[in-house]
């Protein structure tokens, strides 16, 4: 990960040079406006009303038997609140957290320190957990199944298991890649729930919240028009506020208002719904290079230079729910609102 490069500007303030939606790294901004709008608990926790119903009964049975409650999945494109739920359900259960991820635990006993350190009913979080090693996977079987460690000391003849006993934790469990999950790893989680991209009435109401903790006055038809070029992302509408606000205090503006809104987002160059290079690229493909015919998934994954699974996971789904792309057994199509937001004139519809 290079480091983020701002462009300073004379007047000292700092500009992100590109709005990057899928770059699936924080960056240190981001981190730290992540935290300061992080919403608290599930109350708080705007839209996915379904996952939260349903988390709300597994929780709840827990405290009432007081146990710990079962290991949770979620998986989703970035942005869309993995991290902010493992921070919930600590919450709502009254428990501390631990915080880390696949990439950090490289060896068994990056993992086996982790789980001794735990206390009993700590939510432990790993974030992307679809990139644990193996060998570090096969450890948190046991300890997710039966709260155990098993280390081996020594080589060849002479090596012995040691068992250690763990106390009982709750795993949360964070993906952007569910497909890439092992069916061993995703059968220990009680619970699983992927997030889906969110609705653009569900974005007007967290980007007023985030208004109102930022002290913006931000008006309705303003937050609607940021909501509507999010990319269905909570994490990209509060970043887009944040420059809507800067634009403001530059022009000397105290209230953000529609027209205050648009400029703004025209400044920075956010397309109009919110689709990033990426997106961009896909649509193109099927458009301009493919008009009217249907391209299978690794023909897109070559000419887009994005990884299949990626596509799949992370693009298409927001695609599909923006009424851009369908998917048909033959292979993707591009719909005729995406020929009319490329300005590109339809070649018409194939029959399906
Ligand atoms: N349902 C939500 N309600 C309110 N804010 C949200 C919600 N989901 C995400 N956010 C905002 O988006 C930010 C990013 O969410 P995060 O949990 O870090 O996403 P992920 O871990 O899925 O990438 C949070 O800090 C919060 O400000
Ligand atoms: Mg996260």
């Amino acid at each position: 990960m290079s480091p983020r490069r701002d462009v300073v500007h004379d007047n000292g303030a700092v500009f992100e040079p590109r709005i990057n939606t899928n770059s699936g790294f924080i960056d240190t901004y981001d981190a730290q406006l992540d935290t300061a709008l992080r919403p608290g608990d599930l109350d708080e926790f705007i839209g996915q009303e379904e996952m939260k119903s349903q988390l709300r009964v597994v929780l709840g049975a827990a405290r009432n038997r007081n146990e710990t409650p079962d290991h949770l999945l979620f998986a989703g494109p970035p942005g869309l609140g993995k991290t902010s739920l493992a921070f919930i359900v600590a919450r709502e259960m009254g428990v501390g957290t631990r915080v880390t991820s696949g990439p950090a635990l490289g060896r068994v006993g990056d993992l086996a320190a982790v789980l001794a350190d735990l206390k009993e009913g700590d939510i432990l979080f790993i974030d992307e957990i679809h990139r644990l090693p193996k060998p570090v996977e096969e450890l948190l079987y046991v300890a997710m199944e039966d709260f155990r460690l098993d280390v081996i000391i020594g080589k060849g003849p002479g090596a012995r298991t040691l068992r250690l006993e763990i106390p009982r934790f709750t795993l949360v469990g964070a993906t952007t890649r569910a497909g890439m999950v092992s069916a061993p790893l995703r059968d220990r989680f009680g619970y699983q729930y992927r997030l889906n991209y969110y609705r653009d009435d569900d974005l007007e109401l967290i980007l007023r919240r985030s208004a109102s903790l930022l002290g913006v006055e931000l008006l309705e038809d303003a937050a609607r028009q940021v909501a509507s070029r999010s990319r269905g992302t909570p994490r990209l509408a509060n970043r887009l506020l944040r420059r809507v606000r800067d634009f403001a205090d530059v022009n000397h503006r105290s209230v953000v208002d529609l027209q205050v809104a648009r400029e703004a987002l025209s400044l920075f160059g956010v397309d109009e719904l919110g689709l990033d290079v990426v997106d961009l690229q896909i649509l193109r493909v099927l458009c301009v290079q493919y008009p009217g015919r249907p391209v299978g998934l690794s023909s897109l994954s070559v000419s887009v230079h994005e990884d299949a699974g990626t596509l799949e996971e992370v693009y298409e789904p927001f695609l599909i729910q923006r009424g851009l792309l369908v998917r048909t057994p033959r292979g993707r199509v591009a719909t005729e609102r995406a020929y009319e937001h490329l300005g590109l004139e339809s070649v018409g519809t194939l029959p399906l």
